[in-house]
């Protein structure tokens, strides 16, 4: 993604940058740079769920992921509330809980009714331990080991299989099971939209899902394996959309299997048209809200099933980045600086790529603001780079902020999603802590690491092992 960087300015401060208070209507999460509740102090200083920024990093450290329980609950809401609105049929709203998968998360979105898409063995347990229904588990990915096949018949997920491998693998584990496995099948559909173009292809360069031309021999090969019980089909189209199109044609695409399907003696049941709705990054990003998503996604199913008199499909989605990464922000204390006369000004916090590795994997560009000082005019300009020991360990490049001091609470908008859950221990460097906030409270949901937990993992050889210096 790119964007340019705001103009220093003399006017604007950083309360530019919270939600509006005078919208009419409810705001979609997606399209707002911060959480919902942010807000600016008497003190001038940012609060999220009621908590003040200032007083959270005193109490919990920095680096520090922070979540808005409003925030989240609401994207959940929009979500279940469009599909009510405007699907005639059944549906459900899953979690991507690749986007941020933790004990906390799943079990908020468990209880706001949503179910939990998973692709290993990690996210399908920490999905169980929350208390998500293994029916509304869906256990996704290209390379699922032969344990991880296992686990998920043992829990009674559905699986959505990806891949001839996997398909006759999960045959012969079923029969040896005894028991009926329900499945979906991924199938690459022809669409792509990894960037805000998307194009219509026969087949995709893609390592995910059967390919198009091999949904017939797919369905031949199932009518004879009783053991499997294919509810359905999934296709997913890419991420950080901001287009309706290609949701228009994934519906058509996706209802013309149904009807190969049933060629086959196969009454599919289920539709999963995946995720992909975009967030606001910066005030250049404008995706459609949830709701204009929602209603895009089922207006056209409704209308491919009707053009192919099918009856309507069990509907399910699976969002990730735009339920839980407008929730959060990662607050930072600034350290040292570096100005390069006629250059640039180097401000480095104390975090970087190992905590968000979005901007050095994508080149994502972000928005940061100064939770200590947020009246404070955006006279400079700032390259925010963090600790990591790679000249790439920018979290953003040339960002509009306020005469930085060391100390200073220097938070990013918009960290909930890829972040925590692509972290690293680069450097050594142990993961930030997660406080979940809401009404004035803060609670902890993930513990901050510590360089003992990463020296617990190794193991010296006896051989290794430093000699007593003798005296
Ligand atoms: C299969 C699948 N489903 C859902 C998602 C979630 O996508 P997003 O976070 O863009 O909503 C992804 C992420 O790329 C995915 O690969």
């Amino acid at each position: 993604m790119v964007s340019t960087p705001s103009a220093p300015s003399t006017h604007l401060d950083s309360r530019q940058y919270l939600p509006p208070t005078n919208f009419e209507g409810p705001l979609s999460p997606n399209q707002q740079l911060l959480p919902l509740t942010a807000t600016a102090t008497d003190h001038h200083h940012l609060s999220v769920g009621g908590c003040d920024v200032v007083n959270l990093v005193q109490q919990f450290g920095t680096p520090l992921y922070i979540l808005d329980d409003h925030t989240l609950r609401t994207a959940c809401r929009q979500y279940r509330q469009g599909f009510e609105r405007y699907y005639p049929g059944e549906a459900l709203v899953l979690y991507a809980s690749k986007a941020w998968s933790c004990m906390a998360v799943c079990a908020i979105v468990t209880a706001e009714g949503l179910g939990i898409d998973v692709v290993s063995a990690g996210e399908l347990l920490t999905a169980t331990e929350a208390g998500a229904l293994p029916e509304n588990i869906y256990f996704h990915g290209n390379n699922k080991s032969f344990e991880e096949l296992t686990l998920a018949v043992e829990v009674g997920c559905r699986i959505v299989v990806d891949n001839w491998l996997e398909l006759k693998t999960l045959g012969e584990i079923a029969t040896q099971a005894g028991k009926a496995v329900p499945i979906l099948l991924r199938v690459t559909p022809g669409i792509e939209c990894h960037t805000h173009e998307y194009i219509r292809t026969g087949h995709l360069d893609s390592k995910f899902g059967f390919d198009p031309d091999q949904i017939e021999a797919v369905f031949e090969f199932l009518a004879g394996q009783p053991q499997l019980h294919c509810l359905g089909v999934h296709a997913h189209i890419g991420s950080q959309i901001f287009e309706l199109n290609p949701h228009t044609d994934l519906g058509a695409v996706m209802a013309q299997w149904v009807v190969t399907a049933q060629r086959y003696g196969l009454a599919l049941t289920e539709l999963d048209v995946g995720g992909g709705l975009g967030i606001r990054y910066t005030e250049g990003d404008d995706p459609p809200s949830i709701d204009t998503w929602v209603k895009t996604v089922c207006e056209s199913v409704v209308a491919a099933c009707e053009a192919r008199g099918i009856a309507l499909p069990r509907l399910l989605c699976e969002p990730g980045r735009s339920l839980i990464g407008p929730a959060c922000v990662t607050a930072y204390r600034v350290g040292s600086q570096k100005e390069i006369p006629g250059l640039r000004t180097y401000a480095s916090v104390d975090g970087g790529m190992s905590d968000n590795p979005r901007p050095i994997t994508y080149q994502s560009v972000y928005r940061a603001l100064v939770a200590n000082r947020m009246a404070a005019p955006l006279t400079e300009t700032v390259t925010l780079a963090g600790k990591h020991c790679e000249s790439g360990d920018i979290l953003i490049k040339d960002a509009a902020l306020p005469e930085l001091k060391s100390g200073d609470v220097v938070t990013i908008a918009a960290t909930g999603a890829y972040n925590y859950s692509m972290a690293s221990n680069y450097n050594r460097v142990p993961r930030p802590a997660a406080v979940l906030v809401a009404e004035g409270d803060a609670t902890l949901i993930i513990r901050r690491e510590t360089v003992t937990d990463l020296l617990r993992q190794d193991c010296l050889p006896e051989t290794l092992r430093p000699k007593a210096k003798s005296i």
